[in-house]
């Protein structure tokens, strides 16, 4: 089974011995590699579409892990048991993972280990999941085709955080190399293009624009 480099990557920052929820699982394409990558790791894929769950145990049963992989319909967090002690949402938009996890807060209260790449709003998802009892503990980049995603891997416990730390993501400041670099000279652009687009008036907005694009190229530039 081919996997693209986003799931390998994310696959391969899973621990030994987690029991992982893989929510909005869609093809289980992850939980197979989790599972074939290492065999002390157990996969619950679930999804809220009988569609994309259907899918997932016909790939699932054709690779013979039906002792290794559980599917479970449901929306969010609902198919979360407590045997598992890791968090898997890949693939969706950071809105649609915040509603997630508000309509469960009680089991973010019960699990180690989130392991979250939004498409989207990835800094309201580490203020969110920062402010409800998690630090981050990795971020990376992973390039896939042209696009670039963040996987965030938060862990139970606090730290504080500025905003700048928010904005850029407090690991990725540290460790920074050559994606670093990729993802934020693209959001520098996507920023000046939307600067000139802006039409009169937005004071607000555009003070705020130019504010990040000074501290994108504070950190970007030599
Ligand atoms: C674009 S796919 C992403 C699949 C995979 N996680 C990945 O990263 O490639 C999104 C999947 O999430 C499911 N989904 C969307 N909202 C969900 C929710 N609230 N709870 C569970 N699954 C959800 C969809 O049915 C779909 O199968």
């Amino acid at each position: 089974m081919k996997i693209n480099s986003r799931l390998k990557k994310i696959g391969d920052l899973v621990e030994a011995n987690s029991f992982c929820l893989d929510v909005g699982c869609d093809h289980a394409f992850l939980d197979i590699y989790l599972v074939t990558r290492n065999k002390d790791i157990k996969a619950v894929a679930s999804d809220i579409a009988e569609g994309p769950l259907e899918q997932a145990k016909k790939n699932i049963k054709r690779e013979r892990l039906e002792d290794k992989i559980e599917t479970r319909l449901g929306p969010g967090l609902t198919t979360y048991s407590k045997e598992i002690n890791t968090i898997i949402i890949s693939g969706m938009g950071g809105r649609n993972i915040i509603g997630i996890c508000k309509d469960s807060s009680k089991v973010l209260k019960q699990v180690d280990t989130m392991i979250i790449s939004p498409n989207n709003y990835q800094e309201d998802v580490k203020r969110y999941l920062t402010k409800n009892g998690f630090y981050i503990e990795n971020e990376e980049f992973v390039k896939d085709k042209k696009f670039i995603y963040q996987i965030i891997i938060f862990k139970k416990g606090k730290k504080k955080y500025t905003k700048k730390d928010y904005f850029f993501g407090p690991v990725f400041l540290i460790k920074k190399g050559p994606l670093f670099r990729e993802y934020y000279e693209r959001e520098l652009k996507s920023r000046e293009i939307l600067l000139a687009l802006l039409p009169k008036g937005y004071r607000l907005k555009k003070y705020q624009i130019k504010q990040e694009i000074k501290m994108i190229k504070n950190e970007i530039e030599d």
